[in-house]
């Protein structure tokens, strides 16, 4: 049987660490070799996961700071396999001892200490804490250095938190610029400002919230995909639920073409400046499981965090009763932030995968003169 902790066929990420353990990391195997890279651009996306606001974050001051322990040289990668790591350093453990008995409701603690029978490292919720997207932003970044070379972007942006939602579109520019302006990663102020609000009342009520991140990917050349299991949506839709709290995930007009007729749901293609575009983007960039050259839209509902000051109904595991639990420690009341570069991240690795596989990204770049 497969592991399950990698990701990929040709761009191999594979992830290791707990919450608490002593590190958290990755190792990417399938990295071309000839890409320029050092420390400060993992850096870069690492410092992008956590909101520096106390009021919307667990508190926790996690400067998580990456080393590249292979597969680098002279500030190129060398085509062998890359590791990385964050040592942990801000773990309390004692905060979840009394989770080892009594199972957070929503949190992964049952189900785990079910089939792992109890040795499952629980502290800080160990492997399914989202401490491990530390561990897809670093193979995120990079995945996301190597598709600029071939004009990729992805961008990714918090839409809505609770029930306050962006009704308008924002621009490409206000997404590059605007975003990360804010601790709530949304690219439009005005809306920024009642989520971080939304979210300051929703912890004073002991409570959490969700929320939405969109994501969009330009310029992915036309056919990247392997129908029909490793269809381009599928890979990118098992990738963004390897990040904790992901529930949904939607293309294009995602759920609302249940709904639409097919005239209203195609997109009529044109040609401009000699290039095939469709005058809409219902498909959120990809038919048949192969792009389609316009932008891959991808939306995310995060559900809101499991652990609340709130008391809330469960069991004690070991006198097999109903108990009552008040969870504490340090816990983001909302998650949406730091799911945003996580998302994102999972979106450029899908790509890259699927464009060395289609002989569009090579194995060794050309030497840069
Ligand atoms: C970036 C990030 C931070 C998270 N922080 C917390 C947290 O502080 N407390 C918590 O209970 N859950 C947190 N979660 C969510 C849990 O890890 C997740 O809900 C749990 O593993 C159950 O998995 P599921 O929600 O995907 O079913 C976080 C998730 C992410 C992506």
């Amino acid at each position: 049987m497969a592991a399950a902790n990698s990701f990929g066929k040709a761009f191999i990420v594979t992830t290791f660490g707990e919450s608490h353990g002593r590190c958290v990391g990755t190792l990417i195997d399938g990295c071309p070799a000839g890409l320029p890279l050092f420390e400060g651009d993992i850096q870069v996306e690492l410092d992008k996961r956590v909101p520096r606001k106390p009021e919307i974050t667990s508190g926790r001051i996690e400067k998580d700071v990456v080393e590249i322990l292979s597969g680098v040289f002279e500030g190129h990668t060398t085509g062998a396999p890359i590791c990385m790591l964050v040592w942990n350093r801000e773990a309390v453990s004692s905060e979840y001892a009394v989770i080892k008995n009594l199972p957070r409701p929503g949190h992964a603690d049952y189900p785990a200490h079910v089939k792992y029978r109890g040795f499952n490292d629980y502290r800080g919720g160990g492997r399914f804490s989202g401490r491990i997207t530390v561990s897809l932003v670093m193979a995120g970044a990079v995945a996301k250095k190597l598709l600029q070379l071939f004009g990729v972007e992805v961008l990714a942006y918090t839409k809505a938190i609770g029930s306050v939602e962006m009704k308008e579109t924002p621009t490409l520019e206000q997404i590059r610029k605007e975003t990360y302006k804010n601790p709530v990663r949304c690219p439009d102020q005005a809306y920024a400002e009642l989520m971080e609000k939304a979210i300051i009342e929703a912890r004073r009520e002991g409570d959490s919230l969700g929320g939405i991140v969109e994501c969009i990917a330009l310029n992915v050349p036309v056919g990247v995909g392997e129908p029909v299991f490793d269809a381009l949506d599928a890979d990118i839709a098992k990738a963004i639920f390897a990040v904790p709290a992901v529930k949904g995930v939607e293309f294009g007009a995602g759920f609302k073409v249940a709904a639409m007729k097919g005239s209203e749901s195609n997109d009529p293609y044109a040609t401009r400046d000699g290039k095939v575009i469709t005058l809409t983007n219902n498909a959120g960039g990809v038919l048949g499981g192969l792009s389609n050259g316009m932008p891959i839209v991808v939306r995310v509902a995060i559900k809101p965090t499991p652990s609340i000051a709130k008391k809330q109904k469960t069991i004690n595991l070991s006198e097999l009763k109903d108990a009552t639990l008040q969870v504490e420690g340090r816990h983001d009341p909302c998650i949406v932030p730091k799911a945003v570069p996580a998302i994102e991240s999972m979106v450029a690795i899908t790509i890259t995968d699927h464009m060395i596989r289609a002989g569009i990204i090579p194995k060794v770049l050309a030497r840069e003169r």
